[in-house]
């Protein structure tokens, strides 16, 4: 069973919720930056006050605070884990790929979730976390087409990507990642 695994698609996929199905029945380390940051306003930390004002338009918070978060957790890495919602730029990737080297690690595999924008927008209204409101979705998911969605080329050409049909219940898409991993 492969184990080292990122989870990549759009706000709204089931990036979160199926990361944590999964690291739960495998003891995988579920490390997510969005939750990461989160924690890191809530505490009113510097990075959380220099992230929160992107966070609340949907924009992409700068990478050097994301990996100074990261670098934080590495203790993360030294078994199965599972990055959810990083990188979310080809240059996050490619600094992944330099911090993983340092440590003799290697991305195992790379699942999209996929789904359409209108299916996305209507999961994150009804759940209704702050940046959930319909504007900000918007911005989210035109984020994620400019400069997330790049990633599927860099994963392709490293022959790591496999696609998800993220439709349907939250146990029919759990079945559909289980067959894959
Ligand atoms: P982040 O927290 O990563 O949010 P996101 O990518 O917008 O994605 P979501 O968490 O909203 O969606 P998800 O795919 O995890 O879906 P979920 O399982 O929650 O990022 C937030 C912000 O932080 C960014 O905008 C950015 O500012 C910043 N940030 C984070 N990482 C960054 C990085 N690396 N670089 C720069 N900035 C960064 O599900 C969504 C809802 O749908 C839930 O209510 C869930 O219950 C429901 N649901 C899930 N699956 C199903 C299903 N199958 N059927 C019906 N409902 C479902
Ligand atoms: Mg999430």
């Amino acid at each position: 069973m492969k184990n080292r695994l990122l989870f990549i698609g759009p706000p709204g996929a089931g990036k979160g919720t199926q990361a944590q199905m999964i690291c739960n029945s495998n003891d995988f380390c579920h490390l997510s930056t969005g939750e990461l940051l989160r924690a890191e306003v809530a505490s009113g930390t510097d990075v959380g006050r220099k992230a929160a004002e992107l966070m609340s338009r949907g924009e992409l918070v700068k990478d050097e605070l994301v990996l100074q978060i990261v670098r934080t957790r590495l203790d993360c890495l030294s078994g199965g884990w599972l990055l959810d919602g990083f990188p979310r730029n080809v240059s996050q990737a490619a600094s992944l790929d330099q911090l993983l080297a340092d440590i003799n690690q290697q991305i195992e595999l790379v699942i999209l979730l996929k789904l359409d924008d209108s299916a996305l927008l209507q999961r994150l209204i009804l759940r209704g976390r702050d940046d959930d409101t319909e504007e900000i979705i918007a911005n989210r998911i035109e984020v994620y087409h400019q400069k997330t969605a790049p990633l599927i080329e860099f994963y392709t050409s490293q022959g790591l990507l496999e696609v998800v049909d993220a439709d349907g219940t939250v146990n029919d898409v759990n079945s559909r990642i289980k067959s894959i991993l």
